[in-house]
C-alpha cells in the first residue's frame, strides 16, 4: 500500500504523541501488529453475560425472572453512571443537567414499559414455588436503588416522614439511623429487624454513607438549586425532574407493585414476601409518599401523591 501524505502526516502525530511520553512508536505499532482483531463477543464479554443465570430450582420460569432482574440491574447501573457525570462535572450547566436527566427518564421509562415481563411473563404457580428457595433474599436489597435515590436528591427526603423535622439538622449517621425503608423491614410488634435488613446492611451501610457525603452537595436537588440561583433557566430541568420523581416514586412503585399483586394476593391472607415486609402498606406510592423534588409541585400534588392525576400528568404533553 502507498504511504500517503496522509498516512505520513498520521505517523507523525502518532511519533509526537508517544515521543511526549517518553515512548517508543515502533514498539507500539509491533504491538498492532500482533494484535488479534477485536470481536463483538469479546468486547462485550457476551459469554461471561450468558453465563450469569444459575437458577436455585428446575422450574423453568425462574431464569425469567433472575433475568429480568439482572437487566434491571444493569438499566439502574446506566442511572448511576449518568449521575456521576452529573455530579462530577466541573462546570455544570442547566443544558447539560437536563439532557442527562432526560436519558435517565429513558431508562426508566423502559423499565416500567417492560415490568409486564414479570407481572405476566411467569406461571404463578412455578413463582410461588422456586421463591421459596431464595428466601430471605429480596429485590429489597437492591444496593444500587437506593444508590439512585441518594443522587437523585437532598438526602433528608428519604429520612422517613414521621422523623423528618426532628432530624433536619441532625448528622448524616443519625438520620441513616431512620431512613424510610429501614421502617418498612422491621416487626412492628417487636422492633426487630428483619434477617433482609440485617444482611443489606452489613453489606451496604458504609458504601451508603459515603455516597450521601459525596452528594451532600452534588444530588440533584442540591444542583437544581444552585443552578437556579446561579441564574441560569431551569425550566426544562424542572419538567425532567418532575418525571423522574414521578418515574423512580410512582410508575416504577406502581407497575412492581402490579406484580406482587399478581403473585403475593391470595384471599383471605396475603402470601408473605420474602423479605418480610408488610408489602400491601410498604410498597404503594401512596403511603409512602417519596418524593425527591417537593418543590415542583403543588401541595394538592403532594397531598394527591401516588393516586390517579399522576398517570393523568403523564397523559398530558408536556410530560410525554
Ligand atoms: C414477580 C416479581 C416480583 C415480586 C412479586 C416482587 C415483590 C416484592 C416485595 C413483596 C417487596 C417488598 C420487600 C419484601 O418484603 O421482600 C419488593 C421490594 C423490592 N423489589 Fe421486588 N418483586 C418482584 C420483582 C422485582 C424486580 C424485577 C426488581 C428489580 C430489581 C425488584 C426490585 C425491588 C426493589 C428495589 C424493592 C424495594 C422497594 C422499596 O423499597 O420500595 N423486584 N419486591
Amino acid at each position: 500500500m502507498e504511504l500517503t501524505p496522509e498516512i505520513k502526516d498520521k505517523l507523525d502525530k502518532l511519533q509526537e504523541k508517544y515521543a511526549a511520553m517518553g515512548q517508543d512508536m515502533s514498539a507500539y505499532l509491533d504491538g498492532l501488529l500482533y494484535a488479534d482483531f477485536l470481536t463483538y463477543w469479546d468486547y462485550i464479554h457476551l459469554d461471561t453475560l450468558l453465563s450469569l443465570q444459575s437458577p436455585k430450582t428446575p422450574f423453568p420460569d425462574e431464569e425469567i425472572f433472575i433475568m429480568y432482574h439482572q437487566i434491571t440491574e444493569l438499566y439502574f447501573k446506566l442511572t448511576l453512571h449518568e449521575c456521576a457525570q452529573i455530579a462530577q462535572h466541573q462546570n455544570l450547566t442547566a443544558k447539560f443537567f437536563t439532557e442527562r436527566v432526560k436519558r435517565i427518564n429513558a431508562y426508566f421509562s423502559a423499565l416500567v414499559s417492560s415490568f409486564e415481563v414479570m407481572v405476566n411473563g411467569m406461571e404463578r404457580d412455578q413463582f410461588l414455588k422456586f421463591r421459596m428457595s431464595l428466601l430471605p433474599a429480596s429485590g429489597f436489597q437492591s444496593g444500587q436503588y437506593r444508590m439512585i435515590e441518594i443522587c437523585a436528591t437532598d438526602f433528608i427526603r428519604l429520612v422517613d416522614k414521621s422523623k423528618r423535622d426532628e432530624l433536619q439538622s441532625a448528622s448524616i449517621e443519625a438520620q441513616f439511623e431512620h431512613i424510610y425503608w429501614k421502617f418498612g423491614a422491621t416487626e412492628l410488634a417487636s422492633g426487630k429487624q428483619t434477617l433482609t435488613l440485617k444482611q443489606f446492611i452489613n453489606k451496604y451501610a458504609d458504601q451508603f454513607l459515603k455516597l450521601v457525603k459525596d452528594r451532600q452537595y452534588t444530588n440533584f436537588s442540591a444542583l437544581y438549586h444552585k443552578l437556579e440561583e446561579e441564574g441560569q433557566d431551569v425550566t426544562q430541568l424542572a419538567t425532567e425532574l418532575r418525571k423522574l420523581d414521578l418515574h423512580v416514586n410512582v410508575e416504577w412503585p406502581l407497575s412492581h407493585y402490579k406484580s406482587a399483586v399478581r403473585y403475593l394476593e391470595r384471599d383471605p391472607i396475603d402470601i408473605a414476601a420474602t423479605g418480610g415486609t408488610n408489602w400491601q402498606k410498604y410498597l404503594p406510592p401512596r403511603f409512602q409518599k417519596r418524593i425527591f423534588y417537593p418543590f415542583l409541585w403543588t401541595e394538592e400534588q403532594i397531598a394527591e401523591w401516588g393516586k390517579g392525576w399522576v398517570m393523568e400528568a403523564l397523559n398530558k404533553s408536556n410530560f410525554t
